[in-house]
């Protein structure tokens, strides 16, 4: 019998993809989402969503495009690899919103892709959306600032949404990207999970996952929380090893020394009384925020 049937789950409760079919409205998450809806349905300009790594931004991104139906509502250009000069995050904007431009002029470009949303103005919502945005390049940057002077006397021809690292905001401090700081309408912070969401968010999981016979203890759903400081991934990583743990321990019931386990076993370095002080656990996080990192560049 393999893990699964053990747990009479029909899927992995605890993977690793930004699922919007699992997303978990946390405070923050929940507010996040209605400001964002809220920004594109006032055409206001430009939106800013911060997180640290793991705390939900792409899967928030996600479920803003299918839960809620925007990516049949509005022509979405969707920046994933912002590694880009000013130029060719341009061109790729104009190509996800199938705007045809011949000139290679970067004033001519702008002024050519202002006429066509003019033209096009009726036919529906224009969104730029860039995820991983502190990577964004400050020439690029700078250049947003154009886009979203892209406007008629009454409203905005486009909506821009950057969602990235707290760097980000950092960046946008900056004496040279001040003006556009100024732009920015509407702001959101994802927060980690409190410990009373840290206890929702598993059982939600569970429960999208099929339910199945798995019961989290209390002590241990709060040692996740106390460990992992509420990031998800973490909770994540730790909650597929520990019922894992639990699996090969014959047990339905998840309790704190299978947590335990999974924590030693994640993390070989780290003695069990380490574990009880904040630093190590802070290396702990950062250790696999980076192994992550590194997975998935
Ligand atoms: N609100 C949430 N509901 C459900 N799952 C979530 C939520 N927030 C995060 N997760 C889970 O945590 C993991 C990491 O989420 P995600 O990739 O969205 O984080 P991120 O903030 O984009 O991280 P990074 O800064 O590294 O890009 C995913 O497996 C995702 O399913
Ligand atoms: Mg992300």
């Amino acid at each position: 019998m393999d893990y699964l049937e053990f747990f009479d789950l029909k899927e992995d409760p605890f993977r690793l993809t930004p699922d919007p079919l699992y997303f978990y409205p946390s405070e923050s998450h929940n507010e996040a989402l209605s400001s964002m809806t809220y920004m594109v349905e006032q055409k206001e300009g430009f939106f800013l969503v911060v997180g640290e790594p793991g705390t939900g931004k792409t899967t928030l991104l996600n479920t803003f495009l299918d839960t809620k139906g925007w990516k049949d509502r509005a022509g979405i250009a969707l920046v994933l690899t912002p590694r880009l000069s000013p130029e060719e995050f341009l061109l790729t904007v104009l190509d996800d919103l199938n705007v045809k431009i011949e000139n290679t002029n970067k004033n001519e470009i702008i002024r050519a892709f202002r006429d066509f949303l003019i033209e096009n103005s009726m036919l529906g919502r224009r969104i730029i959306i860039v995820d991983e945005a502190q990577n964004l390049p400050d020439e690029t940057l700078e250049e947003l600032r154009l886009l979203s002077n892209l406007e008629t006397e009454k409203e905005k021809l486009l909506q821009i949404v950057l969602i990235g690292q707290p760097e980000l905001r950092k960046k946008l401090l900056m004496e040279k990207l001040r003006q556009l700081n100024q732009r920015i309408t509407l702001r959101a912070i994802l927060n980690p999970l409190r410990m009373n969401e840290t206890s929702d968010y598993i059982n939600y999981r569970l429960i999208k996952a099929g339910k199945g016979s798995v019961i989290f203890k209390e002590n241990a759903k709060k040692l996740i929380h106390k460990s992992l400081m509420g990031i998800p991934r973490l909770i994540n990583l730790i909650s597929s090893r520990t019922m894992m743990a639990a699996y090969l321990d014959a047990s339905k019931q998840i309790k704190k020394r299978h947590v335990l386990y999974a924590i030693r076993h994640l993390s070989d370095n780290c003695t069990k009384k380490g574990f009880r002080t904040a630093t190590v656990r802070l290396i702990f996080i950062l250790l696999f925020t980076i192994a992550f990192a590194v997975t998935v560049s």
